[in-house]
């Protein structure tokens, strides 16, 4: 180092400290943020709620595109998410409206306790009788619980190791497994303690270590679905649904990977599954397309990056994923995982993302992609990204 500049050296550390600090305290305090947030959020939903259109046959909200809102019925994959926003939404606030609410539209799904046509009964079951479950203890949530449990369970495969994610797509595939399947395990875990039925765990660990052979490439990205042949349980193909191309990495199918198996360790506390989830945290965190704000584009590898849509549902998921995982890692990596988490929520939090309340058909976030590839549910608000942007934002505020 030149002798002036190493004279100058602890003045310009100095300065650097100061101009970080005086940066660090022009920023508002994370707490304050979600305070804000958790209020718009529940303005937002009170909002929505006053101008849902009473329609028994599509009760729940999941987005708004082209200016509608479009309501769904219990079957729709996403049925869980509005009723799960309300339940954290109770449990943000504590007031009885929320639970009042988050009851009625629980209810509408309890036909779905008996659906075997899908993987995504999980989805649809934990996040609205499970969150139900955990905030009031009500009994008759735990047997729609056990009977969708056992619902999921007759989809497993013993030949693949895994359990089918969808039935339809015949002609296109045989026995389809997708990475957004890892979210559904959270009940099979549930199940497997409360209902007494270890094989539920068994052939939870099973699907997981199958995914984990799979579905993921070298950099540790994910396929989006593996086609297997149900008579001999190997590989047809390895393709995508929702990505720009087979080779593609989805986010949404990042995020899900990674929450699915930050699940995984918390339930069996298996390296191979902290290993996985740290992995895929590593692919997302340093991607060199990752934007500033750390909402990604939809896909990673979009050709019109920087022009891409956003998902911001991608980054709710990513967010809430992270704030499980850094406790079940050493204080370093913890840290970068809270920082990393927390750029997401400073970003969701602001006017570029959250919606005021009365406009974005009543929903949170803005910018979400659901199914580019079909052209559907592009750079519109979703009930899942409301979902886990409310879940992160509680999962942050608990911890302090
Ligand atoms: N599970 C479907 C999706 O993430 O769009």
């Amino acid at each position: 180092m030149p002798s002036l500049l190493r004279l100058l050296r602890p003045a310009l550390l100095f300065a650097a400290a100061v101009l970080t600090a005086g940066l660090r305290a022009a920023e508002p305090a994370l707490k304050d943020i979600i305070d804000s947030a958790l209020a718009t959020s529940a303005r937002q939903y009170e909002w929505m709620l006053a101008h849902l259109p009473a329609d028994p046959a599509k009760p729940l909200p999941r987005t708004f595109e082209h200016g509608t809102l479009v309501t769904i019925p219990s079957a729709d994959w996403t049925s869980g998410f509005f009723p799960g926003s309300l339940w954290y939404l109770y449990e943000a606030t504590g007031e009885a409206k929320w639970r009042a609410s988050a009851e009625k539209f629980t209810a509408y799904l309890e036909p779905e306790q008996h659906n075997t046509g899908t993987h995504d009964v999980g989805f649809m079951l934990y996040c609205s009788y499970g969150n139900g479950l955990r905030l009031t203890g009500n009994a008759a949530y735990k047997s729609v619980l056990l009977n969708g449990a056992k619902s999921l369970s007759t989809r497993f495969n013993p030949t693949v190791g895994a359990i089918k994610s969808w039935d339809h797509g015949v002609g296109k595939f045989t026995y389809p497994v997708i990475i957004d399947n890892m979210m559904n395990l959270e009940l099979m875990f549930w199940a497997a303690r409360e209902g007494k039925v270890g094989h539920y765990r068994d052939l939870s660990i099973k699907h997981a270590d199958t995914t984990i052979a799979n579905h993921f490439r070298a950099d540790h990205s994910t396929f989006h679905v593996i086609d297997y042949d149900p008579q001999t349980g190997q590989v047809i193909k390895k393709v995508t649904h929702q990505g720009t191309s087979d080779d593609s990495a989805w986010a949404r199918g990042q995020a899900w990977g990674l929450y699915g198996y930050t699940v995984m360790y918390r339930e069996t506390k298996e390296p191979r599954y902290l290993a996985q989830a740290q992995q895929i945290a590593a692919f997302v965190m340093n991607h060199p397309r990752l934007p500033a704000d750390k909402v990604p584009y939809w896909d990673f590898d979009d050709v019109r990056i920087p022009l891409a849509p956003r998902d911001s549902s991608a980054a709710a998921i990513i967010a809430s994923a992270l704030l499980e995982l850094r406790g079940y890692v050493a204080a370093s990596t913890a840290a970068g995982y809270t920082s990393f988490a927390e750029a997401q929520l400073r970003s969701l939090t602001s006017p570029a993302y959250l919606a005021e309340p009365g406009t974005n058909g009543g929903f949170l976030l803005k910018h979400a992609t659901g199914n580019h590839p079909k052209n559907s549910e592009i750079d519109v608000p979703i009930n899942y990204g409301d979902y886990y942007f409310l879940e992160a934002l509680l999962r942050a505020r608990n911890a302090g």
